[in-house]
């Protein structure tokens, strides 16, 4: 019991790094209702407690058709900065320092919402993230596999005027039935004009999606990818070249990938040898932060310190900051654990944990 207690004070307070988070997934249902009725808007929904009651979802299709009516509310550059803040603040209680955030501007220009507003308002709560709660971040663009390769194209040539706010592109949406490979030129054209790539595979995909995500488009991380345990080829190259994997827990009990917490395979993965990573992917639809996840994860699939410290050192190293960028996440990381040692040592020997600070100082 004691332990369960100090291990979840661990989990809380451990600094972490979040690198799979679509903005437009942490609008929280009050959020929304307050955007709504200043945007003079209706919504398919009455009050909050139906927005939660509608949570419940078959798979990720049925979460996209919710996600899309919710998103509808956003129209100037001041919703897109509350939305980001909201979340900027709700991580910083997390101990989260680094988070790399994406954004899907389809949703958003295709309802006559330009590019520029949307992209203005993250940037500019990100911007204030790192001044005024010292949280760095990267911004990441999203392609909706379910729309055409021009459209995405199109999206791309908006983005170019935005190339310093914006690190990678990424792909996301209904994956089954959208194969990867059918973005291979996009992505080209994103990394010929300097995007780092990342996207969406194994999530509801089989396999041979992670393995196209990897050839055909490049990408530098597979966003969930626990299907790659159909494959032991695929494990064997994930785990030689340590391509991280955003796994997403919560996410993918509420759709349906797995049947519940116990039989998720992220403590497998790790156990493999997988560069495994622990994110939220919509947290206002899937029941929490990165940190809720954590907790869950822990208590059902019982891991231990060590493993939960894994994670978030594989986290760290797998961003997108630059070498010196990481070492200071991974060096803030190493005296996070260093005095966590040192307070059990305290209390096993009795010695107040004040008096051995004193006593460092
Ligand atoms: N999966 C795929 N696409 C998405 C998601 C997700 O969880 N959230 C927003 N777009
Ligand atoms: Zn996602």
């Amino acid at each position: 019991m004691k332990t369960t207690h100090t291990l979840k004070t661990f989990i809380r307070n451990i600094p972490k790094a979040e690198l799979h988070i679509h903005i437009e997934g942490s609008l929280e249902p009050e959020l929304m209702f307050e955007i709504s009725r200043r945007n003079g808007l209706s919504l398919p929904f009455s009050s909050v407690e139906e927005v939660r009651r509608a949570c419940k979802f078959k798979n990720l299709q049925s979460f996209l058709d919710i996600y899309y009516e919710g998103v509808r509310v956003l129209c100037q550059k001041q919703d897109f900065y509350d939305i980001t803040w909201a979340y900027l603040k709700r991580i910083h209680a997390q101990n989260v320092c680094h988070t790399e955030i994406f954004f899907d501007p389809q949703i958003h220009t295709d309802r006559g919402i330009p590019f520029e507003l949307v992209v203005t308002g993250i940037h500019q709560a990100l911007q204030n993230a790192q001044q005024q709660l010292g949280i760095s971040s990267k911004l990441i663009l999203c392609f909706q596999r379910c729309l055409s390769i021009e459209s995405a194209m199109k999206t791309l040539r908006q983005a170019l005027p935005f190339k310093e706010w914006i690190t990678g592109v990424g792909l996301d949406s209904s994956e089954v039935g959208h194969p990867p490979h059918k973005f291979a030129p996009v992505f080209e054209k994103a990394m010929e004009e300097g995007f780092l790539t990342v996207a969406h595979a194994g999530e509801e995909g089989p396999a041979e999606y992670i393995w196209q995500a990897l050839e055909k488009l490049k990408v530098s991380r597979i966003d969930h990818g626990v299907h790659c345990v159909e494959d032991a080829r695929l494990i064997k190259k994930l785990v030689a070249e340590q391509i991280p994997l955003t796994v997403c827990p919560l996410s993918n009990v509420k759709l349906h990938v797995f049947n519940n917490l116990a039989e998720h395979n992220v403590k497998h993965l790790l156990g493999l040898g997988l560069c495994v990573t622990v994110n939220s992917d919509d947290p206002a639809y899937f029941g929490g932060y990165i940190t809720e996840n954590f907790l869950a994860i822990q208590e059902a699939l019982n891991l231990d310190r060590h493993e939960i410290y894994q994670m978030v050192k594989n986290s760290f190293q797998a961003t997108f900051l630059n070498d010196k960028e990481k070492q200071g996440l991974l060096d803030r990381l190493e005296k996070f654990m260093f005095q966590d040692s040192q307070k059990d040592l305290v209390k096993n020997k009795g010695i107040s944990y004040d008096m051995r600070k004193a006593s460092h100082c």
